[in-house]
């Protein structure tokens, strides 16, 4: 009996859905457990791409695998009907008994997506999103939430969506949007309530399954959204979303106790990107940072946006290390780095005339902060193919040996391209 956690490390997109298809194989539950369609998981088998923004990755592997929604969730009904239909399509999905929405989720109404888009239009913008992530997560936290059972209960709907629409109706005004009036508030209602009913098979009891499973020996796969630096707490605050992404998060969204998580694998591309605003110490604004992106195809899974591109930060990844008490890590992209050498690596930051060992995290200080590189020479050619580390060129098993060495945590995995077996995997936590 096994159960991890797969987070990422950085600022995102580090290829969580990838590694989390791996792994489900060996899983038989795979639960998300914060975030919402801010996420954007792609995977690759057999050369077709899906990305997924609220079912967990592990729904490729087809019947029996238990896909959950958890409590900690932010949940579009609209956008999960959506990604539910794509996926019956094409085959997937085709057992509704694979999937399992939490009825203690928070729902995204069409006023949290308009907040969040009207906000980003201001002075106060971050570059979310505009999924409605942060003002579902405020009116949680402010014990006005609409939870996704809520969708199954007309009469408490109505009387949330009027409440919450009257306090609101002020800030509203003040961003410059428009108020529904008596009439659009019923037909939001009405809206909603066709989307709990559509949804109403897969709803249930997220933390009860997930209990059930580990008491029954079964493999528990916590799928991380977003990354370590976008954590709400101890992330680049005030540049991070509005959830906990950190492997802590899998208890409390999940629904879990910290004593059932056996290990935790952070994911790390050899390189560093950001969508969105905020610090990014290592960022290359230069010609080198557009090759970067071009090699990488680093554009948003999920807006299409470029994604800031720049050398690894060790230094960052410490963080990272300590905050999710990492047992492994997987490095994703290695490929990308072919022909890009001399290769870059910050291995701390100078703060007030002193190195430190880890990247500050108060956005005060990382703005005095210096990042210290240190360089290693790169590597030409493919290694796509490369299935064992001593089939890729000595420099970048050199490179790969560098990190393990900064960061003090063993590979869990390499991954030399987005296709599923084009992966070399050390540490397999269900086996
Ligand atoms: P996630 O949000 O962490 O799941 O990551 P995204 O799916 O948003 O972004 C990662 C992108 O990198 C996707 O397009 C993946 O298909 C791709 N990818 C993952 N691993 C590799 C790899 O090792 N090499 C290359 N070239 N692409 C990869
Ligand atoms: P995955 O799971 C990368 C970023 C946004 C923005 C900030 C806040 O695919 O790695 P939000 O909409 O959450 O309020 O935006 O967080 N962001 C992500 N960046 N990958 C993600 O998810 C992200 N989810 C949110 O770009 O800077
Ligand atoms: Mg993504």
């Amino acid at each position: 009996m096994a159960n991890a956690v797969v987070i990422g490390a950085q600022w995102g997109d580090e290829g969580k859905g990838k590694v989390v298809d791996l792994y489900s194989k060996y899983a038989d539950v795979i639960v998300r457990y914060g975030g919402g369609a801010n996420a954007g998981h792609t995977l690759v088998v057999g050369g077709k791409k899906i990305v997924t923004h609220l079912v967990p990755s592990g729904v490729l592997h087809g019947a029996g695998k238990l896909c959950v929604l958890g409590d900690g969730m932010v949940v579009d009904p609209k956008t999960l009907l959506g990604e539910i239909a794509e996926l019956k399509a094409q085959g997937l999905l085709a057992d509704d008994r694979d999937l399992l929405v939490s009825t203690r989720a928070h729902a995204i109404l069409p006023y949290h997506r308009e907040i969040d888009g009207l906000r980003e239009r201001g002075r106060s913008a971050i570059g979310t999103t505009k999924r409605g992530i942060g003002p579902a997560y405020e009116a949680k936290m402010a014990r006005r939430g609409i939870r996704v059972g809520d969708l199954c209960r007309p009469e408490r709907l109505r009387e949330l969506i009027d409440h919450n629409l009257e306090e609101l109706s002020a800030y509203i005004r003040y961003l410059g949007g428009d108020l529904p009036n008596a009439g659009a508030r019923s037909a939001m209602a009405d809206e909603y309530l066709g989307y709990g009913a559509e949804l109403e098979r897969y709803f249930g009891d997220g933390s009860r399954a997930v209990h059930q499973a580990i008491r029954q020996g079964r493999h528990v796969l916590f799928e991380g959204a977003q990354g370590t630096l976008l954590d709400v707490d101890h992330g680049t605050y005030p540049f991070v979303t509005s959830s906990s992404t950190l492997a802590g998060g899998a208890c409390t969204g999940a629904g879990v106790g910290p004593t059932e998580i056996d290990a935790v694998i952070g994911i790390a591309k050899a390189y560093s990107t950001r969508v969105g605003g905020g610090p990014f110490p290592t960022e290359l604004h230069d010609a080198f940072g557009q090759r970067l992106r071009e090699a990488g195809a680093e554009y948003g899974a999920t807006t299409g946006r470029p994604r800031r591109c720049g050398w690894l930060d060790a230094a960052a990844l410490r963080l990272a290390v300590r905050l999710n008490g990492l047992s492994g890590l997987a490095i994703t992209k290695l490929d990308v780095l072919g022909g890009l050498g001399p290769l870059r690596v910050c291995v701390g930051y100078r703060l007030d005339g002193k190195v430190v060992e880890e990247m500050p995290q108060d956005l005060c200080d990382l703005e005095r902060a210096e990042p210290v590189y240190e360089e290693l020479p790169g590597w030409d050619g493919a290694l796509g193919e490369a299935r064992q580390l001593d089939q890729l060129p000595a420099e970048a098993r050199r490179y790969l040996a560098r990190i393990e060495e900064l960061l003090g945590v063993p590979l869990a995995l390499v991954s030399v391209g987005p296709g599923r077996e084009e992966t070399m995997v050390f540490q397999n936590p269900f086996a």
